[in-house]
């Protein structure tokens, strides 16, 4: 069976992007792979997070995850400083990676902006430790959102170098999954830009803890234009926050832009976010359920990152100790 490898960052609760651009494809692709999934806490440290709030955001993100349909028994579950392979990984990366291939990532230079010289050297060598646990199992399928393509592309720059330096065919390529609707869902205060957990404004998103009058009032509060819905989706080009709730709806329903402008053309925001909050709440609300009850047993969500690291360390291992052999490391 193939494997799967994806992460996600516990900086904060995830949000609806997390959910459409991966989660849910997580929970579906576990019928067909062999998965590993991982709350990658040495990647979100790269900015400044408070050790307790990391702490209380990485158990929550793990009952979230299981809340949404992640089997942590048949799969494997766990946050990535548990086991000590990503590093050592990471590390040899970083001496394999050019440093123009890191200033080409765009993430990079959103995320640091023009205070470049201001920002951890963690959050420049990001994507080498996202390689690197990705190839510590030797995964070939990451499911992700759009967002992510860039880094995969260089993944596969490391494999290839490290292959080639080392005269060995060690690291397979890996293919990133993107799902066709949805790969990259917008604020809900500001259509061109990104959905995001560290957003400062808890407004321009929709978080997978949020019940229904939470999310009514986001949708209820989301930036539109005053024109009614358009017949096709030429008619979103110039709309970009319009463009994004109908993205959100068809992805949820399960329909393309195409119908769901079919089903609403001519329709005002009014009654386009009533029919959009309807869906997101069918959706989300219980996954906030689920997750407030699996939050009252703390012990079993530690039992069950910890079960899940020793089963990822078991297959990280191997790997890793003959990628140190194959560059000379004294064993
Ligand atoms: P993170 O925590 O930013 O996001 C987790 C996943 O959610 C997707 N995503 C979105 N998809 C659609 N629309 C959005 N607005 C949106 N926001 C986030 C991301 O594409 C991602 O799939 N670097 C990764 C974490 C990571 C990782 C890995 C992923 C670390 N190591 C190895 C895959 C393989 C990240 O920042 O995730």
């Amino acid at each position: 069976m193939q494997r799967i490898f994806s992460g996600i960052q516990p900086s904060g609760v995830p949000q609806l992007g997390n959910y459409l651009g991966a989660i849910r494809n997580w929970v579906n692709l576990q019928a067909n792979y062999e998965c590993i999934f991982c709350l990658v806490d040495m990647h979100a440290i790269t900015v400044w997070q408070d050790p307790e709030k990391l702490r209380e955001h990485t158990l929550t993100q793990a009952a979230i995850l299981l809340a949404a349909g992640i089997d942590a028994d048949k799969h494997i579950l766990f946050n990535q400083s548990a086991v000590s392979a990503h590093a050592r990984l990471a590390w040899i990366f970083n001496c394999v990676a050019r440093i123009g291939w890191l200033n080409r990532m765009t993430q990079f230079k959103d995320k640091a902006g023009k205070d470049r010289e201001n920002h951890s050297a963690g959050l420049y060598v990001y994507p080498n430790l996202m390689a690197a646990d990705i190839l510590a199992y030797k995964a070939t399928h990451v499911p992700v959102g759009e967002d992510q393509k860039q880094h995969l592309e260089l993944t596969n720059d490391i494999a290839q170098k490290f292959n080639h330096d080392y005269k060995v065919e060690f690291f397979p390529q890996v293919e990133p999954l993107i799902p066709p609707t949805a790969a990259r869902i917008m604020s809900l205060r500001d259509g061109t830009k990104k959905m995001s957990k560290s957003d400062p404004s808890a407004q321009s998103r929709i978080e997978l803890t949020d019940d229904a009058d939470a999310i009514a009032l986001k949708i209820r509060r989301a930036k539109t234009d005053s024109a009614p819905l358009p017949e096709d989706i030429v008619g979103l080009a110039d709309r970009p926050e319009a463009k994004n709730l109908v993205s959100i709806y068809a992805a949820l329903a399960d329909i393309s832009a195409e119908q769901v402008l079919k089903q609403h053309a001519g329709q005002g925001f009014g009654p386009f976010k009533a029919a959009l909050t309807e869906i997101v709440v069918n959706a989300i609300a219980p996954i906030g359920l689920e997750t407030t009850r699996l939050l009252q047993d703390k012990s079993y969500l530690l039992k069950t990152l910890h079960s899940g690291a020793q089963r990822a360390q078991s297959i990280a291992e191997p790997i890793v100790s003959e990628a140190e052999k194959l560059v000379g490391f004294l064993k």
